[in-house]
């Protein structure tokens, strides 16, 4: 395992579009392990292939409740809305006031390939949303209502 650099917003790699993945091997495993990795060291609760510059679509997530990998995933259901502050590892300081879905339910494959569905509410959902809107060289601030100060 090794941790991976992390682009920002000034590498326009993270605006291009992932690809989904075709073949649930090594290399994909390696990945996940890499990203899971370095999500922690960074203290982020979600990272994207694409924010380590691997256009694909896979994404890990960890709120505090345990990992998550969801390979090709989509969300095919969601429901309701609240407006959050979010921050993002690829823009290091900043924050801003983003309205998701309160929940979603999403279709993905785990890293052997086996179909999933997963349903999250409130900052799991959030998280899914913000993670899958990176596939599509999407970052919270598109969206942002506002953005904010955290000190
Ligand atoms: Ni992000």
């Amino acid at each position: 395992m090794a941790i991976r650099n992390i682009i920002t917003e000034k590498n326009e790699t993270l605006r291009k579009k992932s690809r989904p993945v075709e073949e649930f091997n090594k290399k994909l495993w390696d990945l996940l392990d890499d990203m899971a990795q370095t999500m922690y060291k960074a203290e982020g609760v979600g990272l994207a292939a694409v924010q380590v510059g691997i256009l694909r679509q896979v994404i890990v997530v960890d709120i505090g409740e345990g990992l998550i990998e969801l390979i090709n995933p989509q969300i095919v259901e969601q429901k309701g809305e609240s407006v959050d502050t979010e921050g993002c590892l690829s823009c290091p300081g900043e924050y801003g006031k983003v309205k998701r879905p309160n929940y979603v339910k999403v279709k993905a494959f785990d890293r052997f390939g086996h179909p999933i569905e997963i349903e999250a509410r409130d900052f799991l959902a959030r998280a899914f949303c913000h993670e899958i809107d990176h596939l599509s060289g999407v970052i919270f601030k598109d969206s942002a209502i506002e953005m904010v100060d955290v000190k």
